[in-house]
């Protein structure tokens, strides 16, 4: 299993976010944490909605945070759960990570014991609709 002191912190501060996870519908919990361009970590957690399709990803929650920071640039995003393959950002994610992302940025999925899996975004998201495509 891959462990830096900077993909730590990543894996500490997902796992604090989804002990907060609000996911009373699916019981499934997630964090998420970006690391942004200047180092600094933003996380948060799924919270699910009873009006069901209301509920955000934990992802969604990071890059908020992130934005509210005034960063722009994700040099790096975890995403926590305990599923039983490497969690992967579901699609509208991958497009919300696409907006601030780099292709070589790397996405990690973590399970409790650790990171499981590491790709880079360009391969999670190969043809992607962006800001260049609105003309
Ligand atoms: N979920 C996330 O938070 N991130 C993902 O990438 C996949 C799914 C949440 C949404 C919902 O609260 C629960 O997991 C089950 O889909």
């Amino acid at each position: 299993m891959k462990s830096t002191k900077a993909l730590d912190e990543l894996f500490a501060a997902a796992a604090a976010a989804r002990k907060n996870a609000y996911a009373p519908y699916s019981g499934f919990a997630v964090g998420a944490a970006v690391r942004a361009a200047s180092g600094t970590v933003f996380s948060a957690a799924n919270v699910e909605n009873a009006a069901y399709p209301v509920g955000t990803c934990a992802e969604a929650g990071a890059i908020a945070a992130m934005v509210a920071a005034d960063e722009r640039r994700i040099a790096a995003i975890l995403i926590l759960a305990d599923s039983s393959e490497p969690l992967m950002p579901c699609g509208a994610c991958r497009q919300r990570i696409f907006e601030f992302a780099m292709p070589d940025t790397q996405v990690h999925s973590a399970g409790p014991g650790g990171v499981r899996a590491s790709v880079p975004f360009a391969e999670l998201f190969p043809r992607p609709f962006g800001p260049s495509n609105l003309g």
